[in-house]
């Protein structure tokens, strides 16, 4: 659909449903699925997953429909709406910079998440020709010792080029669908493939519920041990908050400049935000007690996902067919955010040096690519290569930890934290209030939220992640 804005006509989405779907594709990906239980894992479960859910409600929800709003108003790329924001409000033009930093986040974000997005399609290959191997009935991997089949992922790692070559066909997915344009590429994909990805990921998590080690999982993701609540693991947490909403990147500015004026942005963020959380938690709950029942290591990192899914489907009916289509699922929610990522660079370049989308999407395509190709030998031949040795918080770590650490754990938090001065104090309170949809209690809250809570909370969160010596 076709939105009209001051005289031109911009690609829209065709329904508040539409928008809904398409967000929420946006912020489900493997920033739930992967990088969650990851994370959760590595800082210790519970303090990490309440903490998370804390971000989430006190400071990511506000800053989404922040972000929003902007983009609704300013109906232009990222920079742009903001830049058309602050003229609204007599402020200077140079807020736009808080959307470049996410457009450069966004960029970043891309290349190491189609990397990835390859791993997915590692699998799904590795489920297709399982499904011949062990047959359309029985549990997957027939007969396979599970070490085995946990050694699928370091056999990948240790390939070079095929971790490339499965990264530029993910990538190149992606690409196929944002020069297609909005409505027509990102929508299709987000209105028939969400709804089926939940459906699954509910009935897997229902099955292994009743495998054993579930009440040992709900001790980990949900005890609260203060001790643990260190400056790093507040930091994550608030990263992976940000990171799984989709925020702090200029990705929903981006995706709000495509709703018309008829969406109620206040509630449209509340769904948002709820579906994104619990598919994190659905993620948790889904892949732990596996990791307790097989005796893994909570702590896997980004393997996580990858080797204990696959043990799931070892024993379960139709294994082989079902671990294909979860993987195939999980294929769709990335692409979902994939394209959502891709997107914001892409509408930058757009309009910035007026080049056709298919162009654009292609340049910024073959920029991501370099950097992808670092961060997916970052698991094999550049594993010594660490470019930020000398920063203590990025010492030790390859191109594609470096690439995830920026983003989640300093351009995504500066992101916010601007996004929040920036609505909360800097831009027109009528325009504001006219675009967010909140009105009596919830719009106070709201308010003093973005302003106070998430300044305030952002930049202590910030300082402590950074210099943990301080939060003990
Ligand atoms: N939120 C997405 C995920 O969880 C990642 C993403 C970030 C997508 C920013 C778009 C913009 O996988």
């Amino acid at each position: 659909m076709a939105l009209t804005q001051g005289g031109s006509t911009r690609d829209g989405w065709s329904s508040r449903s539409a928008f809904i779907l398409a967000a929420i594709g946006s912020a489900v990906g493997l920033g739930n699925l992967w990088r969650f239980p990851a994370e959760a894992g590595a800082n210790g479960g519970g303090a990490f997953v309440l903490f998370y859910i804390g971000c989430v409600l006190l400071i990511g929800l506000p800053i989404l429909l922040s972000e929003t709003l902007i983009g609704r108003h300013g109906q232009a790329s990222a920079p742009e709406s903001v830049r058309r924001v602050a003229s609204a409000s007599k402020a200077s033009p140079m807020w736009a910079m808080l959307a470049n930093i996410g457009v450069l986040a966004a960029f970043l974000i891309v290349s190491f998440y189609c990397v990835v997005g390859g791993w997915v399609l590692y699998y799904v290959g590795v489920f297709v020709v399982d499904i011949f191997q062990s047959g359309l009935t029985g549990g997957a991997f027939a007969g396979q010792d599970p070490k085995a089949v946990e050694a699928l992922l370091p056999a990948m790692f240790a390939n070079p080029s095929l971790m490339i070559g499965l990264f530029v066909l993910f990538l190149a997915i992606t690409v196929f669908f944002v020069a297609r344009g909005v409505s027509s590429g990102i929508e299709v994909v987000a209105t028939w493939m969400m709804p089926a990805f939940f459906v699954l990921l509910i009935a897997i998590t229902i099955y292994g519920a009743f495998g054993g080690a579930f009440g040992q999982t709900i001790d980990f993701l949900f005890t609260f041990e203060p001790e643990r609540l260190t400056g790093p693991v507040m930091l994550a947490a608030l990263g992976q908050a940000f990171f799984s909403l989709s925020l702090g990147m200029a990705g929903m500015i981006t995706y709000g400049s495509y709703v018309g004026r008829n969406v109620n942005l206040g509630s449209t963020s509340g769904i948002i935000a709820s579906a994104d959380t619990f598919v994190a938690l659905l993620a948790g709950l889904c892949l732990f007690p596996i990791v307790f029942a097989a005796g893994l290591e909570a702590n896997a990192g980004p393997g996580l996902m990858f080797q204990t899914l696959p043990h799931a489907f070892q024993d379960m009916p139709a294994g082989a067919l079902i671990g294909f289509l979860f993987f195939l699922m999980i294929g769709f929610a990335a692409l979902t955010s994939s394209v959502a990522l891709l997107e914001v660079p892409t509408a930058w370049v757009v309009e910035k040096f007026r080049i056709v989308r298919p162009v654009s999407t292609a340049l910024v395509a073959f920029c991501a690519l370099f950097l992808g190709v670092l961060a997916a030998l970052s698991f094999n031949v550049l594993a010594d290569f660490h470019p930020l040795d000398f920063i203590p918080l990025f010492a030790g770590q390859g191109v594609f930890d470096v690439l995830d650490g920026i983003t989640a754990k300093l351009l995504v938090p500066i992101g916010a934290i601007l996004v929040s001065i920036f609505v909360g104090w800097v831009a027109d309170r009528q325009l504001v209030d006219m675009e967010n949809g909140l009105s009596g209690v919830l719009h106070f809250v709201w308010l003093m939220l973005v302003r106070f809570v998430c300044p305030i909370a952002l930049i202590a969160i910030l300082i402590v992640g950074i210099f943990p010596s301080l939060s003990q």
